[in-house]
């Protein structure tokens, strides 16, 4: 098969959690831009509209649905809103997150640590339970793709809630995959290294970011489109074979020993 057809998406309906900016923006745009039908979610409605917009003008199909990841009745209405349009979900993308105040461990809040996993565990379970439910219901195949990232891997000080969080990701999609195999839906992971966003920007910039570059092993942050054909071949016939799995997409970053 060529590639651009074992790529192709047409006929799939994406929903992406956090398309309001950053890496859930390129989401929606690869997924559209590959022939799939976007359901755009995030609580700042006028920014999704906006993008909205920005990606009709290149022909995608779009709705956006303002919605907050930690709301059931939100979940259910944005699920029920993207049927309407299109039909069943057959992609998630869930890459809503919040970023964690840097803190030590021993310093982190019950509210705190409630905050980041809420919205960086609890919600991508239910979200991606949610989006199975519905496509076993409809006999539909499918993908799931959490957004871990490499602290759900290796940790660094100050953001325990956060690597927590996206560590039990690493595992809820192992644990998923593997109960929904057989219904021919598919759950995989990918774990950024740093890119570039609003939920890091100030932290990249600083001092202490630029120096977190030096160290990355290809010299740079993440940019735009590195995630893309990661996000493609686990959405995709690319990876119909691929279940459980987490991608490293990081610059060389976690196999790295500093010596
Ligand atoms: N950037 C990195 O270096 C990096 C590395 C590894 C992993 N990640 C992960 O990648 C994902 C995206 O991060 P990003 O860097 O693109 O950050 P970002 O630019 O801050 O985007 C976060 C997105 O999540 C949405 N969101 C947050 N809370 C929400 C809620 N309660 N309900 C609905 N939407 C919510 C935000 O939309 P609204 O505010 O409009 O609701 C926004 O669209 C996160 O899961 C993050 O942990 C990022």
């Amino acid at each position: 098969m060529k590639a651009a057809d074992m790529f192709n998406l047409a006929g799939r309906v994406a929903l992406v959690t956090g398309a309001s900016s950053g890496l859930g923006q390129q989401f929606a745009r690869a997924l559209a831009d590959n022939g799939a039908a976007v359901v755009l979610v995030a609580r700042r409605a006028d920014r999704l509209e906006a993008f909205k917009a920005e990606l009709e003008k290149s022909g995608a199909k779009v709705v956006a649905i303002a919605a907050d990841v930690n709301k059931s009745e939100d979940r259910v209405r944005a699920f029920d809103e993207a049927e309407k349009a299109f039909g069943t979900v057959t992609i998630l993308v869930n890459n809503a997150g919040v970023a964690q105040k840097s803190v030590r461990a021993t310093d982190v809040t019950p509210e705190e640590w409630r905050r980041v996993l809420s919205t960086d565990l609890d919600a991508v379970f239910y979200w991606a339970q949610e989006a199975a439910r519905r496509m076993v219901a409809a006999q539909k195949p499918g993908a799931i793709i959490n957004i871990a990232s490499v602290l759900g891997l290796g940790v660094a000080k100050g953001v325990a809630a956060y690597a927590v969080a996206k560590a039990a990701v690493v595992q809820t999609t192992k644990a998923l995959a593997v109960e929904l195999a057989f219904k021919g839906v598919r759950v995989n992971a990918i774990a950024p290294g740093w890119f570039v966003t609003e939920i890091n920007d100030k932290y990249l910039e600083s001092e202490a970011g630029i120096a977190m570059k030096r160290d990355i092993p290809m010299g740079r942050f993440g940019k735009a489109g590195d995630l893309d054909g990661t996000l493609l071949l686990l959405a995709s016939d690319a990876g119909s074979y691929m279940t459980g799995a987490t991608i490293v997409v990081d610059g060389g970053q976690v196999v790295q020993i500093k010596g």
